[in-house]
Protein backbone atom coordinates (compact mmCIF):
# COMPACT_ATOMS: atom_id res chain seq x y z
CA UNK A 1 0.00 0.00 0.00
CA UNK A 2 1.36 3.34 -1.06
CA UNK A 3 2.13 5.48 2.28
CA UNK A 4 -0.15 8.37 2.35
CA UNK A 5 1.11 12.19 2.52
CA UNK A 6 -0.04 13.56 5.55
CA UNK A 7 1.66 17.37 6.09
CA UNK A 8 1.14 19.97 9.11
CA UNK A 9 0.29 23.73 8.07
CA UNK A 10 0.77 25.88 11.53
CA UNK A 11 -2.11 24.24 13.55
CA UNK A 12 -3.58 21.71 11.95
CA UNK A 13 -2.76 18.52 9.72
CA UNK A 14 -4.17 17.78 6.47
CA UNK A 15 -3.77 14.58 4.14
CA UNK A 16 -3.49 14.56 0.28
CA UNK A 17 -7.25 14.07 -1.51
CA UNK A 18 -6.82 15.25 -4.67
CA UNK A 19 -3.23 14.60 -6.36
CA UNK A 20 -1.53 16.23 -9.01
CA UNK A 21 -1.94 13.75 -11.48
CA UNK A 22 -5.59 14.24 -11.20
CA UNK A 23 -5.13 18.24 -11.18
CA UNK A 24 -3.19 18.04 -14.32
CA UNK A 25 -5.83 15.78 -15.95
CA UNK A 26 -8.88 17.81 -15.15
CA UNK A 27 -7.31 20.89 -15.73
CA UNK A 28 -6.28 20.03 -19.50
CA UNK A 29 -10.14 18.58 -19.90
CA UNK A 30 -11.66 22.16 -18.73
CA UNK A 31 -8.68 23.93 -20.92
CA UNK A 32 -9.94 22.11 -24.14
CA UNK A 33 -13.55 22.61 -23.32
CA UNK A 34 -12.54 26.33 -23.03
CA UNK A 35 -10.75 26.72 -26.13
CA UNK A 36 -12.93 25.20 -27.76
CA UNK A 37 -15.94 26.55 -26.86
CA UNK A 38 -14.17 30.59 -26.97
CA UNK A 39 -12.55 29.44 -30.78
CA UNK A 40 -11.70 31.95 -33.24
CA UNK A 41 -12.72 34.73 -29.85
CA UNK A 42 -10.08 36.65 -28.11
CA UNK A 43 -11.07 36.30 -24.58
CA UNK A 44 -9.55 38.28 -21.46
CA UNK A 45 -8.61 35.45 -18.40
CA UNK A 46 -8.85 37.30 -14.84
CA UNK A 47 -7.23 35.50 -12.42
CA UNK A 48 -8.03 36.13 -8.81
CA UNK A 49 -4.99 36.57 -6.55
CA UNK A 50 -3.76 35.39 -4.43
CA UNK A 51 -5.20 31.76 -4.38
CA UNK A 52 -5.18 30.84 -7.93
CA UNK A 53 -1.55 31.91 -8.84
CA UNK A 54 -0.62 27.94 -9.20
CA UNK A 55 -4.06 27.40 -11.16
CA UNK A 56 -3.78 30.23 -13.38
CA UNK A 57 -0.04 28.87 -14.78
CA UNK A 58 -1.41 25.90 -15.38
CA UNK A 59 -4.63 26.62 -17.07
CA UNK A 60 -3.23 28.97 -19.47
CA UNK A 61 -0.74 26.45 -20.59
CA UNK A 62 -3.06 24.43 -21.84
CA UNK A 63 -5.25 27.07 -23.55
CA UNK A 64 -5.18 26.81 -27.51
CA UNK A 65 -6.58 30.26 -28.09
CA UNK A 66 -5.41 33.92 -29.25
CA UNK A 67 -5.67 35.40 -24.98
CA UNK A 68 -5.09 38.00 -22.80
CA UNK A 69 -4.17 37.48 -18.59
CA UNK A 70 -4.54 40.17 -16.09
CA UNK A 71 -4.53 39.11 -12.08
CA UNK A 72 -6.87 41.26 -10.18
CA UNK A 73 -7.18 40.62 -6.13
CA UNK A 74 -10.88 41.90 -4.64
CA UNK A 75 -10.54 44.05 -1.92
CA UNK A 76 -12.89 44.38 1.24
CA UNK A 77 -12.78 47.79 3.52
CA UNK A 78 -15.41 48.79 5.83
CA UNK A 79 -17.73 51.41 4.00
CA UNK A 80 -18.43 54.68 5.86
CA UNK A 81 -22.25 54.70 4.71
CA UNK A 82 -24.63 51.57 6.26
CA UNK A 83 -23.95 49.39 3.22
CA UNK A 84 -21.35 47.53 5.82
CA UNK A 85 -18.24 46.01 3.74
CA UNK A 86 -17.47 47.30 0.49
CA UNK A 87 -15.91 45.31 -2.06
CA UNK A 88 -13.73 46.19 -5.01
CA UNK A 89 -11.93 44.60 -7.92
CA UNK A 90 -7.84 45.86 -7.84
CA UNK A 91 -5.46 45.43 -10.33
CA UNK A 92 -8.48 45.52 -13.86
CA UNK A 93 -5.89 47.50 -15.52
CA UNK A 94 -7.03 47.09 -18.70
CA UNK A 95 -10.35 47.48 -21.25
CA UNK A 96 -12.34 44.68 -20.85
CA UNK A 97 -15.31 46.59 -23.11
CA UNK A 98 -16.70 44.04 -25.89
CA UNK A 99 -14.43 41.30 -24.46
CA UNK A 100 -15.45 37.92 -23.58
CA UNK A 101 -14.05 37.48 -19.80
CA UNK A 102 -13.48 34.72 -18.00
CA UNK A 103 -12.26 34.21 -14.41
CA UNK A 104 -10.33 32.02 -13.11
CA UNK A 105 -10.21 31.28 -9.36
CA UNK A 106 -9.63 28.79 -6.59
CA UNK A 107 -12.37 27.64 -5.07
CA UNK A 108 -16.34 28.86 -4.87
CA UNK A 109 -17.58 27.98 -1.52
CA UNK A 110 -20.49 30.38 -0.64
CA UNK A 111 -20.25 31.89 -3.93
CA UNK A 112 -20.43 35.31 -2.20
CA UNK A 113 -16.70 36.46 -3.56
CA UNK A 114 -17.75 35.27 -6.89
CA UNK A 115 -21.44 37.34 -7.15
CA UNK A 116 -19.08 40.75 -5.92
CA UNK A 117 -16.84 40.12 -9.15
CA UNK A 118 -19.81 39.15 -11.32
CA UNK A 119 -21.52 42.10 -10.73
CA UNK A 120 -18.62 44.84 -10.53
CA UNK A 121 -17.23 43.29 -13.72
CA UNK A 122 -20.76 43.65 -15.34
CA UNK A 123 -20.46 47.27 -15.11
CA UNK A 124 -17.58 47.35 -17.65
CA UNK A 125 -19.44 45.99 -20.28
CA UNK A 126 -18.00 43.41 -21.30
CA UNK A 127 -19.06 41.07 -24.20
CA UNK A 128 -19.65 38.08 -21.17
CA UNK A 129 -18.44 36.62 -17.94
CA UNK A 130 -17.53 33.22 -17.26
CA UNK A 131 -16.68 31.55 -13.85
CA UNK A 132 -13.85 28.91 -14.28
CA UNK A 133 -13.20 27.56 -10.87
CA UNK A 134 -10.54 24.67 -9.97
CA UNK A 135 -12.39 23.55 -7.01
CA UNK A 136 -16.33 24.03 -6.47
CA UNK A 137 -18.32 22.88 -2.63
CA UNK A 138 -21.62 22.92 -4.15
CA UNK A 139 -23.52 22.22 -0.58
CA UNK A 140 -21.95 25.57 0.50
CA UNK A 141 -23.08 27.91 -2.39
CA UNK A 142 -25.64 30.32 -0.78
CA UNK A 143 -26.46 32.38 -3.77
CA UNK A 144 -27.68 31.46 -7.19
CA UNK A 145 -24.38 31.13 -9.09
CA UNK A 146 -23.81 29.61 -13.10
CA UNK A 147 -20.07 27.97 -12.62
CA UNK A 148 -19.56 27.31 -16.02
CA UNK A 149 -16.26 25.69 -15.94
CA UNK A 150 -15.12 23.46 -12.81
CA UNK A 151 -12.09 21.04 -12.11
CA UNK A 152 -13.56 19.28 -9.32
CA UNK A 153 -16.62 19.63 -6.87
CA UNK A 154 -15.26 18.53 -3.26
CA UNK A 155 -17.32 18.03 -0.05
CA UNK A 156 -17.20 20.67 2.25
CA UNK A 157 -14.18 20.15 4.17
CA UNK A 158 -11.09 22.36 4.31
CA UNK A 159 -8.58 22.53 1.77
CA UNK A 160 -5.14 23.12 1.07
CA UNK A 161 -2.06 23.07 -1.10
CA UNK A 162 -1.61 23.75 -5.39
CA UNK A 163 -2.00 27.63 -4.60
CA UNK A 164 -4.94 27.30 -1.51
CA UNK A 165 -3.67 28.51 2.04
CA UNK A 166 -4.65 28.32 5.87
CA UNK A 167 -3.77 31.16 6.92
CA UNK A 168 -1.03 32.20 4.45
CA UNK A 169 0.72 28.88 4.82
CA UNK A 170 0.52 26.03 2.77
CA UNK A 171 0.13 27.32 -1.00
CA UNK A 172 3.32 25.59 -2.44
CA UNK A 173 2.29 22.04 -2.71
CA UNK A 174 1.95 20.12 -6.33
CA UNK A 175 -0.90 18.04 -4.38
CA UNK A 176 -3.91 19.05 -2.55
CA UNK A 177 -4.70 18.37 1.18
CA UNK A 178 -7.87 17.94 2.68
CA UNK A 179 -7.68 18.90 6.85
CA UNK A 180 -8.25 15.30 9.19
P1 LIG B 1 -16.66 32.31 -1.07
O1 LIG B 1 -16.86 33.78 -1.24
O2 LIG B 1 -17.29 31.80 0.18
O3 LIG B 1 -17.07 31.50 -2.27
O4 LIG B 1 -15.15 32.10 -0.76
C1 LIG B 1 -14.23 31.91 -1.71
C2 LIG B 1 -12.86 32.17 -1.13
O5 LIG B 1 -12.70 31.65 0.20
C3 LIG B 1 -11.86 31.46 -1.98
O6 LIG B 1 -11.41 32.30 -3.01
C4 LIG B 1 -10.77 31.10 -1.01
O7 LIG B 1 -9.85 32.15 -0.92
C5 LIG B 1 -11.48 30.94 0.32
N1 LIG B 1 -11.76 29.53 0.64
C6 LIG B 1 -12.96 28.92 0.68
N2 LIG B 1 -12.85 27.63 1.01
C7 LIG B 1 -11.54 27.40 1.16
C8 LIG B 1 -10.77 26.21 1.50
O8 LIG B 1 -11.28 25.08 1.71
N3 LIG B 1 -9.42 26.37 1.55
C9 LIG B 1 -8.81 27.56 1.31
N4 LIG B 1 -9.48 28.67 1.00
C10 LIG B 1 -10.83 28.60 0.93
MG1 LIG C 1 -9.67 33.20 -3.44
Amino acid sequence: MQEQKIIQVKDKTFAVSIPESELKQQIKRVADQISSDFAGQEPVFLAVLNGSFIFAADLLREIDLHCEISFVKLASYQGTSTTGTIREVIGLNFDITGRPVIIIEDIVDTGLTMAHMLDTLKGHNPASIDICTLLLKPTKLQVKLDVRYCCKQIPDDFVVGYGLDYDGFGRNTKDIYTIV
